[in-house]
């Protein structure tokens, strides 16, 4: 009989304990639910994707949108995302990155903002004495560095890359390669417009030298002018810039901004080889010194990137320094095809035929999101700043998913704070 009673008790227990713990999860899926909508709500509102020049009409909607409630309890809603170094100087705005939106910022007083999922930082002016510290494990960092990584000595270090959640350098390994951020576009480099006939780089040779070199930085750590200073007890090369100078151009185009001006590129496509060489020696760190040549239909002669040959439009398109031991071999070849009309023009087949062989160049720029001077498309800050705003958001929606499934209810309650965007539930003790 005692035994019956204790199993009818024990019995009783588990049925209790049961529907308690039905009762909770209910209660957690309807909370669910709510914050769910909440967010679907709230993304729905903005699911229209926005064109670069709409983003002023789209800010006053914005705020007409919602003018019943302050700025505070707007961005009370949204991500945000603080510039630690302040690139962009604005003060705040909400941005919309095809379904997302985030609120960028330049202020630091969101340091201590629930709201603040990502610190963003311009590589250049990334200092280890100020940062954003303590880091919340909420706290994504995002670097933009857009000069080589020699640019910023502590940027080499493999442990502070590993401090960034989101990352767009030159490096075709980060989250938005910036390696074709000199590059305007594939037409470019197959454009004749400033390709000189070989029969008349033949007759300018007289006047000329068959190598040019413009250079103003004659300091740069991978000491180019070393080099060049050997290559020319070779070979004839006519330096037009500050550094190894020989040979002046025009009054006229004699400053830095005129390296840009169609006359100066005139001159330079008279020439049959360009020096193209890099500032630093960096994996995919490849910059106009590259592409002018190939623009102009002059053969590069490069020292710079060591996986250059991923890059180049064709297996026959440019003269890598690196395959010779010295200057003077160097020379040597560079006379060689100077003499043999033939062998030279295999250099330029691809240009004439307009034909880039390379997959990966052709995948890249058609993939690309962003323009190179062009009005018409999003710059490579914008992009960057949407591919965190959607990576941050990505996260979010990771964290719903994983747990949306679960019947218990101690692991649901647990990431509550994330699904629900109301700073209420989120550890306030900041
Ligand atoms: C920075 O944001 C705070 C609110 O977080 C605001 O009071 C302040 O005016 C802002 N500063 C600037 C320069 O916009
Ligand atoms: C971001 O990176 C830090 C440092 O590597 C890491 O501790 C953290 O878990 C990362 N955050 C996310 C959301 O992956
Ligand atoms: C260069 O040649 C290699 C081997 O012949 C080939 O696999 C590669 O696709 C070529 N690259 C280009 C840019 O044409």
């Amino acid at each position: 009989m005692i035994r019956m009673r204790r199993k009818i008790l024990w019995a009783s227990c588990f049925c209790f304990a049961a529907a308690f713990f039905l009762v909770l999860t209910l209660q957690v899926i309807t909370e669910l639910g709510n914050s769910e909508n909440k967010v679907s709500v709230i993304s729905s509102l903005h699911s229209s994707p926005l064109k670069p020049g709409e983003r002023h009409a789209f800010q006053f909607k914005k705020q007409e949108l919602h003018s019943s409630f302050k700025t505070e309890s707007d961005v009370n809603h949204y991500p945000v995302l603080l510039w630690w170094s302040p690139l962009t100087g604005e003060t705040g705005r909400f941005s919309q990155c095809g379904e997302d939106v985030c609120f960028f910022t330049i202020n630091k007083t969101y340091q201590h903002n629930q709201m603040t999922r990502a610190f963003l930082f311009y590589g250049t002016d990334f200092s280890i004495d100020s940062l954003p510290l303590p880091r919340k494990d909420y706290h994504d960092w995002a670097l933009f560095h857009e000069e080589s990584p020699k640019n910023n000595y502590k940027l080499i270090h493999e442990a502070t890359i590993t401090l960034f959640n989101h990352t767009a350098t030159f490096s075709r390994h980060s989250h938005l390669p910036l390696t074709t951020q000199y590059l305007e576009g594939v037409e470019v480099l197959k454009s004749l417009k400033f390709m000189i006939p070989l029969q008349m780089k033949n007759s300018l040779r007289k006047r000329l030298a068959p190598l040019v070199y413009v250079q103003s930085d004659c300091n740069p750590p991978s000491d180019r002018d070393s080099y060049v200073r050997e290559l020319m007890c070779h070979i004839e090369v006519d330096s037009y810039g500050e550094c190894l100078h020989n040979s002046d151009l025009p009054q006229h185009l004699r400053n830095p901004a005129a390296m840009d001006d169609g006359n100066f590129l005139k001159i330079l496509a008279q020439y049959k080889f360009i020096l193209a060489f890099e500032n630093a020696i960096c994996e995919d760190y490849i910059t106009e010194k590259l592409w002018r040549p190939l623009k102009l239909g002059v053969v590069p002669v490069y020292f710079g990137s060591p996986s250059i040959v991923d890059w180049l439009p064709s297996n026959k398109s440019a003269i890598l320094v690196s395959s010779f031991s010295h200057p003077r071999d160097l020379a040597r070849y560079i006379k060689t095809l100077d003499t043999n009309d033939e062998e030279y023009e295999s250099y330029l087949q691809w240009k004439l035929k307009g034909d880039i062989s390379n997959p990966r160049l052709l995948r890249t720029m058609k993939e690309r999101k962003w323009g190179v001077q062009d009005i018409t498309q999003d710059n490579y800050i914008d992009t960057f700043e949407c591919m965190v705003c959607n990576r941050v958001w990505e996260n979010i929606r990771r964290k719903e998913k994983v747990c949306l499934p679960q019947t218990r209810g101690i692991l649901v309650l647990i990431v509550k704070p994330w699904l629900d965007l109301s700073p209420k539930d989120v550890d306030t003790k900041l």
